[in-house]
């Protein structure tokens, strides 16, 4: 089928390479002149693994194409808009900025018969309104949120573990053709799963939601552990037996950052305020201040390792994404963390094995090392913020000894292990953990 994508960022980069790789005509567009002509060359503007392969293998297939010509869209059946929708500079809101260029810009271009399906998580009630302008061209709009994971985004798209469409009313026939786009994924048994406009808006909000509540639980449990010698790590892996529970996403440490997460929380609370529910998600404001408050832990524990004060003492921080298998520096917490650190006087040097430009460009002030070694070496205290195997796996305690005399660890994602470091002479501080 003949696709078009409009947005070529994380979700619309990943999404026309894929849609290109299970056979489909693609062709993103995207207002970024730069942007375009990397991905035309094959090359991902972020790192994602998988992604290189099948931009390149798309290209040399003639089935993919970028541009920055939106009339590229016309003659192709489905356009899928996928730009952001970041939380807006003076308020909790989600910025529809972006959405709404998109739609004007694809307007003139549709067909009747054209689906417009939209993938950027946007408050819910937007798909609503903008269905008004899109029918007006005899085209069809339809919300397909996006689940993808930042690392596995190429998987996810693939082979998502759940398809959700949301139709206008009596719409079946554009459901039918997103059925057709996702043929492989359906045919293989992946739950297709069909709702109005809104609940589809509101499946993809709620998601994160759960998730970042799942988190912030498991960290609230954590702060109880701290005043009580209990240890969140053991509790988590008890709860998590219960099947209704699940261990997934109980990992206590300095909680969630990110691309979305943090602002889909934070629309989700405005939206649900604006609609005269705002008591209805009052835990997520909860949710979202546990999780900050655990960078602050996370500092606090840095002090306390050497004696007080961080001011002049050289503190190795190894991480820098918000998560392992990402370059996304997007809200995340281990950059937070070297920032406050650098802010109390610390000597603060930072590694990250994909991270480090797009770091430098948000924090410049902050020293770069790409060497894991070379950071740690003679460091005062060493400080793990984003799980890579690199810090958590392939980092023994006996290997950072002879790189420097400070024996305090703080293991900001719980990834250590504890007892390994103490027998080796360090001082072992984890996150709710004794
Ligand atoms: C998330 C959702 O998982 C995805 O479905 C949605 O489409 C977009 O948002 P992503 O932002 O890529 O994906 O990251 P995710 O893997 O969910 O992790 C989010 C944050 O939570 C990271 O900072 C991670 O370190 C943190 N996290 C995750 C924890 O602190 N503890 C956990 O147990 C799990």
């Amino acid at each position: 089928m003949r696709l078009s994508v409009v947005g070529c960022g994380y979700l619309g980069a990943v999404h026309a390479a894929a849609m290109a790789s299970i056979g489909h005509e693609v062709v993103g567009i995207d207002v970024d002149g730069r942007k375009i002509e990397a991905l035309s060359r094959g090359e991902a503007p972020f790192f994602e693994p998988g992604l290189p392969s099948i931009l390149s293998d798309g290209i040399a297939s003639g089935r993919l194409a970028f541009t920055t010509d939106v009339a590229a869209a016309r003659g192709a059946k489905v356009h899928f808009i996928g730009v952001g929708t970041p939380q807006q500079k003076d308020g909790d809101a989600a910025d529809l900025t972006f959405v709404n260029a998109a739609i004007d810009s694809l307007l003139p271009h549709l067909s009747p018969g054209d689906v417009v399906a939209g993938k950027s998580t946007v408050p819910v009630g937007t798909a609503a309104s903008l269905a008004l302008r899109v029918e007006r061209t005899g085209a069809r709009l339809v919300w397909n949120p996006e689940f993808l994971r930042e690392g596995f985004a190429v998987k996810d798209t693939i082979d998502p573990d759940r398809l959700v469409v949301g139709v206008g009313v009596g719409d079946n026939a554009s459901a039918e053709v997103l059925r057709e786009v996702y043929a492989p994924a359906v045919d293989k048994g992946t739950p297709f799963i069909v709702t109005d406009l809104a609940t589809a808006e509101l499946v993809k909000v709620a998601a994160n939601a759960f998730l970042a509540t799942k988190i912030s639980f498991i960290n609230a449990m954590a702060e109880i552990a701290e005043v009580t010698g209990a240890d969140v790590t053991q509790l988590a892996d008890a709860i998590g037996h219960d099947v209704r529970i699940g261990r997934r996403f109980l990992g206590a440490g300095i909680g969630f950052g990110g691309g979305c997460l943090p602002k889909d929380i934070r629309a989700f609370s405005a939206r649900a305020e604006e609609l005269g529910r705002g008591e209805s998600v009052a835990f997520l404001r909860e949710v979202d201040e546990i999780n900050l408050r655990r960078r602050d832990r996370a500092v606090q524990l840095a002090v306390d390792a050497l004696g007080g004060s961080v001011f002049n003492k050289k503190i190795a921080v190894l991480g820098a994404a918000f998560k392992p298998h990402s370059d996304d520096v997007r809200d995340s917490p281990a950059l937070d963390v070297a920032v406050r650190l650098y802010g109390l006087g610390a000597s603060v040097v930072v590694t990250d094995p994909e991270a480090i430009d797009n770091a430098r460009r948000a924090h410049p002030q902050l020293t770069y090392e790409s060497s894991r070694d070379e950071t740690i070496r003679d460091a005062e205290a060493v400080i793990l913020v984003t799980e890579w195997d690199e810090y958590r796996r392939q980092l023994s305690p006996e290997h950072a000894s002879t790189l420097t005399s400070g024996r305090a660890i703080v293991d900001g994602r719980n990834g250590l292990d504890a007892a390994a470091w103490r027998a080796a002479g360090w001082r072992y501080y984890g996150m709710g953990r004794p």
